[in-house]
Formats: structure tokens, sequence, C-alpha cells
């Protein structure tokens, strides 16, 4: 497992978002967070920024959609520029077509689950999809203590993308910190979301090798 981070620009400078993405030049992917202020009480960017940070930055950007109809939005993030993009199962209308218009778009398709949500239900679309993301806050804003009531369904739906021999990333969002990332790793997460805990940090490059190398011990 290749362990990989994400941080979420939610916690970064929103008027210098360019700058902000620079500061972070060792993660893997820039997360963006997309609310419309229905499918969570939030409401953050959409488009046109994807749009434009895309030609800002050379690092990949992974959309995580929490809004309402996904079947109509999400692929229009990746014409914006988005190398994966995750839309959440509770809001999806026809997951496996949303998936397979993602792939034949050629970006990497990502399904989001609630805390309260089950894997066990969605098993048989795992082959149809490239990540799974389980939520350890209930989504909708940074900055929410970890739950830790999350780390048995980390464990189990390791244990199904293991038992159908795909190789599919499991990330993890919400309240993941230098306090907590060892306990996804060990779980079986391999690609994390950090906000706060990166841009909080006084050197948040640091803080992202920081957590890589917490993740991999
Ligand atoms: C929350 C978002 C997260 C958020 C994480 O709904 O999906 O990506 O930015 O922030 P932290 O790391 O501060 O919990
Ligand atoms: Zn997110």
């Amino acid at each position: 497992m290749v362990i990989q981070i994400s941080p979420s620009l939610l916690a970064s400078d929103f008027s210098r978002l360019a700058e902000e993405a620079e500061r972070i030049s060792h993660a893997d992917w820039l997360h963006v967070d997309v609310m419309d202020n229905h499918f969570v009480p939030n409401l953050t960017v959409g488009l046109p920024v994807v749009e434009a940070l895309g030609k800002a930055s050379g690092t990949p950007m992974d959309c995580h959609l929490m809004i309402e109809d996904p079947d109509r939005w999400a692929p229009a993030y990746v014409e914006a520029g988005a190398g994966s993009v995750t839309f959440h199962v509770e809001a999806a209308t026809a997951p496996v077509r949303l998936a397979r218009e993602l792939r034949a778009q050629g970006a990497r398709a990502g399904m989001g689950l609630r805390p309260a949500t089950p894997i066990e239900p969605y098993e048989d679309l795992l082959p149809e999809l490239d990540m799974l993301l389980v939520m350890t806050v209930e989504p909708g804003f940074g900055g929410q203590s970890f739950l830790d009531v999350c780390l048995p369904k980390i464990r189990r739906t390791r244990k199904l993308i293991a038992r159908h021999g795909l190789e599919m990333w499991l990330q993890v969002d919400g309240g993941v910190s230098l306090e907590t990332i060892e306990r996804c790793a060990e779980a079986g997460a391999d690609v994390f979301v950090a906000g706060s805990a990166v841009f909080k940090a006084d050197d948040p490059n640091e803080m992202v090798d920081q957590l890589r190398a917490a993740a991999t011990a």
C-alpha cells in the first residue's frame, strides 16, 4: 500500500488559494471540499474555483463533493480539471452509472460514506470504484474531532477490498492529525485527508512529511 496525503484546502486562506496550494507541494493531492448548503449545512466553492485552482497548481485535485445530485454535477468537475472525484453514496441516484461516467472521462471515481452509512450494502459496487472515502467526522466543517467509532468500518472496508482482490484506495477524512493518523493507517486507510492539522501548522509541507511518516510507521 502506498501512503498518500491529501491536505484539505478548507482550512487554508481562501483569499490566497494558489499560494496555499504551493505551501503543500509535498502533498500527493489537493483535497477540495465542495459543499452546496443542502447535502451539508455549509457552502464552499464550486466549478469556477476548481477550474482556476487546477490551472494555478501542478498538484492533482481530489474533489470531495458534499452536494445533492452528484449524478448531474460530478462529471463537470472532471472537465474542470479534477483527477479524482468523490461523490457521496447517500446523495447519488445511480452510483454505478456515475462512477462509469467519471472513469470514462479519465478520472478516478470515489464514493464517500457518512459516519452512519455502512459499507456492506455496497460491496458489489467495489469493482466500479477507484476509491472509497470513509468519513471520520460528520461532513460539513473542518476542525471537528475524529470519531473513533468509525475505525471498525475502516477495518471492515479494507477487508472487503482485499477479499475482492482489488487495488482500490481507502481514504479517511475528518479530524486526521498526528494524534489519529496511526489508528487510521493501522485500520487499513492509505489516503489521508487533513485540513486543520496541515494548514494550522507553522510549516504545512513539514506537517505533510510528518503525517506521511506517521502513517507509514
Ligand atoms: C469536512 C471535510 C474535510 C475537512 C477536514 O466535511 O470533508 O475535508 O476539511 O478538516 P479537518 O482535517 O480539519 O477535520
Ligand atoms: Zn473532504
